[in-house]
């Protein structure tokens, strides 16, 4: 009866932490224009619009320290220049701001979309990456991923990792170790600069834009929740296969960067002409 009873309270206790994919409400609440977020399959999906009146976001009801969260998203199809569908987890916190970003660059019909990664961690931004999807991500739902723990941040689109940004505090680089971050998203017209450098205005005769989300999966601890929690070694996204990239992960990696990045601002010597720091690296 007693070993019955832990069973069932540690199914409970896993099952609130891993009783995935959640709905949309479970963990989202909207932060911009209620009328533009539309509950689909029974809040298991969300239809985001853009039009002239307004775009649309939401962020989760919780922050979290470290974890793994996962969307699957349907990009905006055939004109969609000067739209950013934007998924990312951010700190809150203005002056020391940790922010983990995807941004989705809409483009021209048959151009394709970029996919463009940042990291801030303790108030340093400028580390932006860029890549061509190797696909059309407005054809179907792909899965994209960012998973954060104290060894690496990696952003994942459908199991391929397309960016590692590792923790080198030991080479004096800023990493986020000391403060949760809530899951934001938004959809918005970002004609300034999104497409072409700003050049590939939205054409707005296209309107509305319609972006796709669903199978929402947070990973974390929340925060407020078990101070213990943080550091517990038994959380699944800080064990041992997830401290670095598996070959083959890494053999992937090494594919994305060869052939679809456009854009390494390790590489951008007119932006920094002393290579930064953890752009020592390699891969
Ligand atoms: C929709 O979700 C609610 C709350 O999670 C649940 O009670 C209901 O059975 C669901 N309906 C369908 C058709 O899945
Ligand atoms: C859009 O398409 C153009 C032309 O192929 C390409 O140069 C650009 O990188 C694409 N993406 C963005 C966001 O401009």
């Amino acid at each position: 009866m007693g070993f019955l009873a832990l069973v069932f309270l540690q199914l409970l206790v896993v099952g609130k932490c891993y009783g995935r994919p959640a709905t949309f409400l479970q963990d989202f609440r909207v932060t911009w224009s209620d009328a533009h977020i539309k509950q689909l399959m029974n809040g298991s999906g969300i239809q985001l619009t853009l039009d002239q009146t307004s775009g649309c976001g939401f962020a989760s009801k919780s922050k979290y320290m470290f974890g793994r969260v996962s969307m699957k998203i349907k990009l905006i199809p055939g004109d969609s220049a000067g739209t950013v569908t934007a998924f990312y987890m951010n700190s809150d916190t203005d002056t020391i701001r940790d922010e983990l970003d995807f941004e989705f660059l809409g483009n021209r019909s048959g151009q394709p979309y970029t996919v463009q990664t940042n990291v801030y961690a303790h108030g340093s931004g400028n580390r932006e990456q860029r890549v061509n999807l190797w696909f059309d991500p407005s054809a179907d739902f792909h899965t994209y991923s960012i998973l954060w723990n104290r060894h690496h941040v990696v952003f994942s689109v459908d199991d391929t990792p397309i960016r590692v940004y590792k923790n080198n505090m030991i080479r004096g680089v800023s990493y986020p170790t000391s403060q949760p971050m809530g899951v934001y998203s938004t959809l918005w017209n970002a004609d300034n600069w999104a497409t072409r450098g700003g050049l590939e205005k939205i054409n707005w005769a296209q309107a509305p834009f319609l972006a796709y989300m669903k199978d929402f999966d947070i990973e974390g601890c929340s925060v407020p929740g078990p101070s213990s929690c943080p550091s517990n070694p038994s959380n699944w996204w800080d064990t041992q296969p997830y401290q670095q990239l598996s070959p083959y992960q890494a053999r992937k990696y090494k594919w994305v960067r060869m052939h679809y990045m456009i854009y390494d601002y390790c590489t951008d010597k007119s932006r920094f002409p002393v290579v930064p720091p953890e752009c020592m690296d390699g891969i």
